[in-house]
């Protein structure tokens, strides 16, 4: 009889394992902006704020800031945050990068324009209901969230994202969990990403635009 080996959860250590999965040469991820995000960011204007959360190695951020808006990211990976920082300054832009534990932010209130919160499925249930309580909460009056992540469809493909259902959004629970928002957008659909090596190939996707009541 064999005993089952299994691998030690992805979620233990996030500093160690993204610092890990960053230190390799080149983008996890690309350098080009998230899909969903640059077909949405045009509900902000140039001159508002903008937080990046788990911003990574910058793609998205840098290219929000490209766009005029005034940019805040944090991620908890310090490599991501220093390879964000270098695509920054090659691309000529400010970005206000911090190295953060989502964990433990201290949300402010009422503060952004708008959220981009792309891909950040790491965390359990119960962490993830902080940080969605949280991203509401720093967003204006008025203010929009942009959210893009696999469903629970996309253990079908592993082309991308946790293994773990738990961690995956579907549209009943993304309603639920935003019901303070105005919906916007909530799409389920199916495409081929191609960001790097991190998300590439056909994929189970969710996408939302949510705005904060005025
Ligand atoms: C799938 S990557 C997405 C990165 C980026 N949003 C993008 O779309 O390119 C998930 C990101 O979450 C970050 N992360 C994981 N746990 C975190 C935590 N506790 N606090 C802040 N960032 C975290 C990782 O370092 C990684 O950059």
């Amino acid at each position: 009889m064999s005993a089952a080996v299994t691998s030690p959860p992805p979620f233990d250590d996030p500093a160690g394992t993204w610092n890990r999965r960053f230190s390799a040469t080149g983008y996890l991820f690309g350098t080009e902006p998230n899909s969903w995000l640059l077909d949405h960011a045009d509900v902000w204007q140039a001159g508002q704020r903008v937080l990046s959360v788990a911003d990574g190695e910058g793609r998205n951020s840098v290219w929000l800031a490209q766009r005029g808006l005034t940019v805040d990211a944090f991620d908890i990976s310090e490599v991501g945050v220093r390879k964000a920082r270098d695509f920054a300054r090659i691309a000529g832009v400010k970005v206000n990068f911090a190295v953060a534990d989502i964990a433990t932010l201290d949300w402010p209130d009422n503060m952004y324009d708008g959220v981009a919160a792309i891909f950040i499925q790491f965390a359990e249930p119960a962490l993830r209901a902080r940080i969605f309580d949280g991203m509401v909460r720093c967003l204006k009056p008025g203010g929009t969230l942009v959210l893009q992540g696999y469903t629970p469809r996309q253990l079908e493909y592993r082309t991308g994202g946790p293994p773990v259902e738990s961690h995956l959004y579907t549209s009943q629970l993304l309603r639920d969990a935003f019901g303070q928002l105005e919906i916007v957008e909530l799409h389920e659909y199916e495409a081929t990403l191609d960001e790097g090596t991190g998300h590439r190939g056909h994929s189970a996707l969710i996408g939302m635009v949510a705005r904060k009541p005025a």
